[in-house]
């Protein structure tokens, strides 16, 4: 297979984004992979949500970070979905993992709020990627360069490949200097790139000439996806393509 079918939220086009139920229908549809957000609760366990307050994708009001996983897990996560997903909890990372541990999906968790993740909290999380169950197939992903240098630092064991997302290339020659510094502090094999920055031929060439597959976040459209596989983009995150690889 040359093209990475990776779940963005798992199948968020047809379930309520970052539940099991859109992990679920990810798996069901086929995808190759999946792309969740984690965050931390005030009581500092890693949760799957995706923005800093609880509005937009549950029942309740106020910040992730200021709420106890207790009460995180009181709010409704698929109503504002749809009433047939009621009921659907914001589950916690070691749920998201548990869940996905008898497929063959890759993992990439995306670290959100990565200020807020002490050492500490940095820790734990790579105790937890570590496990064997999903270890080989997981791989970290935050916008935060800083959060994937400190999170490379205590990794000491390197099993999980962290993932940068975005540079925001300037020119075809800034980036190639961008990748051949991101080669040299992290050896990194994977990059993704906001799809519409990926029109330039030279910039995936760059990534290729240094050994790191790009991929293409957030591709919903057939066009974008034959384009961006003609230019050798190996990744694709999408809400709804399934089945196109
Ligand atoms: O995979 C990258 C993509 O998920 C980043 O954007 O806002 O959907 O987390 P966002
Ligand atoms: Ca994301």
């Amino acid at each position: 297979m040359d093209l990475e079918i990776v779940a963005h939220r798992g199948f968020s086009a047809i379930a309520p984004e970052n539940t099991l139920a859109a992990f679920s229908a990810a798996v069901q549809h086929g995808a190759n992979a999946i792309e969740f957000d984690v965050q931390l609760s005030a009581d500092r366990v890693p949760a799957i949500i995706h923005d800093a307050t609880v509005e937009r994708t549950t029942d309740g009001v106020g910040n992730v970070n200021d709420c106890t996983l207790e009460q995180l897990k009181r709010l409704d996560a698929g109503l504002w979905f749809s009433d047939r997903f009621t009921g659907e909890r914001i589950p916690t990372l070691q749920e998201g993992l548990d869940f996905l541990k008898d497929t063959d999906l890759k993992i990439y968790p995306e670290i959100k709020e990565a200020d807020d993740w002490s050492d500490a909290d940095i820790d734990r999380l790579i105790i937890l990627l570590n496990d064997p169950r999903w270890r080989d197939r997981c791989t970290i992903a935050s916008f935060s360069d800083d959060f994937l240098s400190r999170f490379r630092d205590r990794e000491t064991m390197k099993r999980t490949q962290p993932l940068t997302l975005a540079y925001y290339p300037l020119s075809p020659s800034d980036y190639a200097d961008k990748l051949r510094q991101l080669k040299s502090d992290s050896n990194a094999m994977l990059l993704s790139e906001y799809h519409l920055l990926l029109d330039n031929p030279a910039l995936i060439e760059a990534s290729q000439d240094r050994n790191i597959d790009v991929g293409a976040w957030t591709v919903d459209n057939q066009h974008d996806l034959e384009q961006l596989t003609r230019l050798g983009v190996k990744r694709i995150v999408t809400n709804c393509l399934f089945g196109s690889n």
